[in-house]
């Protein structure tokens, strides 16, 4: 529970039109930042089998923000866990909540944590860098997309 009593929770996605719901709501709190439904889809699935998906909602129930933690195959080439997403609803930015999410998913990984973030998406690189993460690595694909 946050000082404005917001809370951290692990969302009951069994439902499948609750789960749909729950995309739908990251997909609107990542705004340009979203991914195609099936690649957050398959993230979701890996995190709600082997790693780990929590919200953060409001003291009226609304929900505020999320984090969907997907777990990698290694333990030492890279780290074991992959934040695959990480929003808060504009309508609560600034508040704090990212901080308590990002402390939150570090409590639950011990910090065995990466992502990738986009170079244009200044805010969140800022927002990693007031958090005390640093840019390790430059993430390089091929320009075109892989087949298949
Ligand atoms: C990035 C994001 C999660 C931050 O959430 P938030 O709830 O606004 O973050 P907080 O209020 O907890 O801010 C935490 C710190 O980051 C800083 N920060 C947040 N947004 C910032 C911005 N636009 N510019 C500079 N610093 C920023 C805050 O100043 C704060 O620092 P402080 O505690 O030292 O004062 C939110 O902007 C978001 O959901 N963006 C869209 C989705 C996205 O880009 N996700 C990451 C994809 S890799």
């Amino acid at each position: 529970m946050t000082d404005s009593g917001f809370r951290i929770q692990d969302p009951d996605l069994t439902d499948p039109a609750v789960r749909e719901e729950f995309i739908n709501d990251l997909s609107r709190f990542l705004g340009p930042y979203d991914d195609p439904r099936e690649e957050m889809v398959e993230a979701l699935n890996n995190a709600l089998d082997r790693g780990f998906v929590f919200e953060i909602v409001s003291p009226g129930g609304v929900r505020a923000g999320a984090v969907v933690i997907s777990r990698t195959p290694f333990r030492l080439f890279q780290p074991r866990y992959h934040l695959a997403y990480i929003a808060t609803a504009e309508e609560f930015r600034g508040k704090g909540l990212g901080r308590a999410l990002l402390a939150e998913a570090h409590r639950r990984t011990g910090r065995q944590l990466a992502l990738h973030v986009s170079p244009s998406n200044q805010t969140a690189i800022a927002f990693y860098e007031r958090c005390g993460w640093k840019v390790k690595y430059t993430r390089m694909m091929p320009a075109k997309k892989p087949a298949g």
